[in-house]
């Protein structure tokens, strides 16, 4: 018993809340990766990459010393140098920080910027929550027009909609420090009241952040925050008109919208429009948010720039890819290789391991398998790769400096001196890419 509970603790593993993205899963992150970077290009968003490690003061300054990513979910520690520094938990104040300490507030305004990468968060781990997990995001900042927040909202619906995935926008408005004061004592005033029916960490909320009990999942909140005020029922005139022209634009692009008072953000930067995205679950009445964002006005001042407005959305690629898989929908395959190099023998592996590079250097569509020995092995997997010929070196041919062509889609196989090999397949390739076209022409 006691060697089993040993080897148990000996046993490396993943650490909670991790995951392995395995290479069968490669080509889903590829796709929705070619799908970020085309649509960022599009709409003229750079590629920014800030580390993943921060110094703490960054996300207590930006993020909010109160909300739970800070306060119970951040990697914090100390280094032996007495640094207080962080995994990054999420990137918007460290696109910000690196937006004041790169003076780009010099360059022509707005800047535009996307990134992908992992964060972390000491949360509990249950299905599409992990420990670490990968954003994309975009963030326009220095630009404050309505515009630009329907844009992005648009933009996360359509990263989206061209990964095939029917997404729904939650939006709201959040108001502004002109506004959102005299809201919250509305607020606070109506959630007092009816303290006794809220859950524990609404109570905590209700003197820190009471906004955040809108968003609470306890279902005795939830009927409570039904009938309470709204933010957008006590917008200032400036924050009102700002979020009519948001909704404007959105139904200009035809972009479907639900008003929903209940989204109000987990992070303390926002100031007015609020968005989180969602797709339909298969649990009934679950609606599961793959990403969201907002306005945050105020940030670039927070963390030491000059005022700039600013907006920007993330979402959660895990979190897609299991929509995308839950929807059937497939990565197209990488495309096929031409060519496959067998080797029988020693020898011939050896001229193989050659020919194959000087192929592959020469930009054709070349594989190998050199651990496999037996020919039928190294044919199957040429089959399988989709390869049009396979050349095939063993004793007869190292000896008679030659090489078997084998076409794949007949069997016919002959011979080729080895120095004539490259222009020999080169023109076959040809020759078949143009035979298949004309087929293709009758058909
Ligand atoms: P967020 O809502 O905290 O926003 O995170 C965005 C998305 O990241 C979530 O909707 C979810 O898909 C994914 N996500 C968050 N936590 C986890 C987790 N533990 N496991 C798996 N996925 C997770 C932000 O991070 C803001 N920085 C977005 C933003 C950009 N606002 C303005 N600009």
């Amino acid at each position: 018993m006691s060697v089993k509970k040993s080897n148990k603790k000996n046993k490396l593993q993943l650490v909670k809340g991790m995951k392995d993205i395995l290479p069968d899963e490669q080509n889903y992150w590829d796709m929705v990766r070619a799908k970020v970077k085309n649509i960022a290009r599009s709409y003229g968003f750079a590629r920014i990459d800030t580390p993943i490690v921060e110094s703490t003061g960054l996300f207590k300054r930006g993020v909010g010393e109160d909300t739970d990513v800070v306060s119970k979910e951040m990697y914090s520690f100390v280094t032996e140098g007495g640094d207080k520094l962080s995994l990054r938990p999420e990137n918007t104040a460290g696109v910000v920080r690196s937006y004041i300490e790169h003076g780009m507030l010099n360059l022509p305004q707005p800047v535009k910027l996307y990134y992908m990468g992992p964060f972390f968060r000491h949360d509990n781990p249950q299905a599409g929550r992990y420990r670490q997990f990968w954003q994309f995001g975009f963030e326009v900042i220095g630009e404050s027009e309505a515009v630009i927040d329907a844009q992005l909202i648009a933009i996360s619906f359509y990263v989206l909609k061209d990964l095939g995935l029917d997404a729904e926008i939650h939006i709201n408005s959040v108001g502004d420090n002109n506004c959102r004061p005299q809201y919250l004592k509305v607020l606070k005033k109506y959630y007092q009241d009816r303290k006794d029916d809220l859950c524990h960490d609404c109570v905590e909320r209700l003197a820190k952040n009471p906004l955040r009990i809108l968003d609470c999942k306890n279902k005795k909140c939830q009927s409570l925050s039904e009938e309470a005020p709204q933010m957008v029922d006590h917008l200032c005139e400036a924050c009102k008109n700002h979020f009519m022209a948001v909704l404007e634009y959105l139904d200009e692009l035809d972009v479907k919208y639900n008003l929903n008072p209940r989204i109000v953000r987990g992070l303390d930067y926002y100031t007015r429009t609020a968005w989180e995205i969602f797709l339909p679950s298969n649990e009934e009445g679950k609606l599961n948010a793959l990403g969201g964002g907002g306005r945050y006005d105020d940030l670039v001042e927070t963390l030491g720039g000059r005022p700039t407005p600013a907006v920007g959305f993330a979402i959660g690629i895990e979190r897609v890819l299991a929509k995308l898989q839950e929807n059937k929908i497939t990565p197209t395959p990488a495309p096929d290789f031409d060519i496959y190099v067998a080797q029988l023998g020693v020898e011939a592996r050896k001229k193989a391991l050659k020919l194959f590079e000087e192929l592959r250097q020469d930009g054709l569509q070349v594989t190998e398998n050199m651990s496999k020995k037996g020919l039928k092995d190294q044919l199957d997997i040429a089959d399988k790769r989709g390869t049009k010929y396979t050349l095939i070196l063993g004793q007869k041919e190292i000896s008679d400096g030659t090489v078997l062509i084998r076409d794949m889609e007949n069997g016919v196989q002959e011979i080729v001196d080895y120095n004539k090999i490259k222009n020999e397949i080169r023109k076959r390739l040809e020759h078949k890419v143009m035979k298949n076209s004309k087929l293709k022409k009758i058909s």
